[in-house]
C-alpha cells in the first residue's frame, strides 16, 4: 500500500501553476469491494467539473480523496500542487467542502452554525449573512439546526463550504434534497462563484444540471472513469435517434413507418413517436401528410448520452468472465 504523495514539481515549471486537482492511478478497496479502480483526471483552474455515475459507481469516494478525507490505497492526488493527505493544514483555508452526510452542530441556530465554521477557517463574520443570504437562509438564521428541514440543512451544509471563500469547492450533491426553485438558485450562486474563478467540483444525478453548469464532466461506472468531456462534446459525439412526436389520429401507425427514414414508431403517453437518425429529411415528409401544427421534437441529451453509455458499461462488467483456455467467444 503506498502513501498518497504530492507529485514532485519539477524545476523550471513554476510558471504554470499547477492544477487545481490532479488525480493519477488512484484505487481504492473496501475489503471485496473495489471502489475505485486506477482512475486518473485532472481538474483545472477555475473549471466547473461535474462527476456523475450510478450509486456506487464510486463518486464520493473519489471526492473525499480529493479532499484529503479518504486515503487512496495507491495512486497520487494534488490539490493545487500539494498532497491532501496526511490533513493538510495549509490547503484547508483554500478548500470548501460539502459531504454527503454533512455533520452539523445542532444544538446551535443556523447562524451560529455557521459563524463556528467561519471562526474555525478566520473567515469575517460579515461572511456568515453574507452566505446565509447566498443560500437563501436569512429567514431561518435563528431556528436550531435539529429542527432545519431536510432541504434547509442542506442549504446550511452547501453554506459552510462556501462561508470562507475558498478556491476550490468540493459538493457532492449539493442539491439532492433542493425544491427546484432553490435548486435553480443554487445554480446562480454556484455560476457566481465560477465567475469569480472559483474552481467547481461537484457530484449530481441530475443531468439536465451538469449539462447547464458544467465546463467538463466524468462519468464514473463502477469505480472507473468512463468517459470525461464536455458535455457539448458528449451529446454532441452521440448518433441518438431524434423524436418526433405526433398528436395521435393525425397518421397512421403503418403509414409512419413507411417513412423513408424512420426507424422505429410506438405509441406513447398520446402521441405517435417516430425515432429518426434523418430528422430534417422525415420532417418534410410528416409535413408533406399532415403538417407540422403540434409536432413535437426531442433531440438527445446528456441524460440519453450517461443512460446509453451506463447500461452498456454495466451490462459488460455483469457478463461472466470466460476463462482464458476455452475457446468459446462472446457474440
Ligand atoms: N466506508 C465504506 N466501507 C465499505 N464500503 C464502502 C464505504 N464507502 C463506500 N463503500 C462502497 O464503495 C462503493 C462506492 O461508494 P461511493 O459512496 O463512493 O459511491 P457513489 O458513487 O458516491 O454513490 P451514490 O451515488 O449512491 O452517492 C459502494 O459499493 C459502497 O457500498
Ligand atoms: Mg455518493
Amino acid at each position: 500500500m503506498s502513501e498518497v504523495q504530492a507529485m514532485p514539481t519539477t524545476p523550471g515549471e513554476a510558471a504554470a501553476p499547477a492544477p487545481a486537482v490532479h488525480v493519477r492511478h488512484v484505487s481504492k478497496r473496501y475489503g471485496e469491494r473495489q471502489a475505485l479502480d486506477d482512475v486518473s483526471l485532472e481538474i483545472g483552474r477555475g473549471e466547473f467539473f461535474g462527476l456523475l455515475g450510478p450509486n456506487g459507481a464510486g463518486k464520493s469516494t473519489l471526492v473525499e480523496i480529493m479532499e484529503g478525507l479518504r486515503r487512496a490505497d495507491s495512486g497520487t492526488v494534488a490539490v493545487f500542487g500539494e498532497s491532501p493527505w496526511p490533513r493538510n493544514t495549509a490547503l484547508l483555508p483554500r478548500v470548501g467542502i460539502q459531504t454527503q452526510s454533512s455533520a452539523f452542530f445542532v444544538r446551535q441556530r443556523a447562524h451560529e452554525h455557521l459563524r463556528t465554521v467561519a471562526a474555525l477557517y478566520g473567515a469575517p463574520r460579515s461572511a456568515v449573512d453574507a452566505t446565509l443570504e447566498a443560500v437563501g437562509l436569512t429567514e431561518q438564521r435563528d431556528i436550531q439546526v435539529e429542527s432545519l428541514s431536510g432541504g434547509q440543512r442542506q442549504r446550511l451544509a452547501i453554506a459552510s463550504a462556501l462561508v470562507h471563500g475558498p478556491e476550490l469547492i468540493f459538493l457532492d450533491e449539493p442539491t439532492a434534497a433542493l425544491d427546484p426553485q432553490a435548486r435553480r438558485d443554487l445554480w446562480e450562486v454556484l455560476r457566481g462563484l465560477k465567475a469569480q474563478g472559483r474552481t467547481i467540483v461537484y457530484t449530481t444525478h441530475h443531468l439536465d444540471e451538469a449539462e447547464a453548469l458544467c465546463d467538463r464532466i466524468a462519468i464514473l461506472v463502477d469505480g472507473t472513469v468512463a468517459v470525461t468531456d464536455t458535455p457539448h462534446n458528449l451529446v454532441g459525439g452521440f448518433k441518438a435517434a431524434t423524436r418526433l412526436m405526433l398528436p395521435l389520429g393525425r397518421l397512421g401507425e403503418d403509414e409512419a413507418a413507411a417513412i423513408p427514414g424512420v426507424d422505429r414508431v410506438t405509441v406513447q403517453g398520446g402521441s405517435l413517436v417516430l425515432e429518426t437518425r434523418e430528422a430534417g429529411r422525415v420532417l418534410s415528409a410528416v409535413d408533406k401528410l399532415t403538417g407540422l401544427d403540434g409536432v413535437q421534437t426531442r433531440t438527445a441529451g446528456l441524460e440519453d448520452v450517461y443512460l446509453d453509455l451506463t447500461a452498456r458499461l454495466t451490462r459488460s462488467a455483469h457478463t461472466p468472465r470466460r476463462n482464458a483456455d476455452t475457446t468459446e467467444h462472446q457474440p
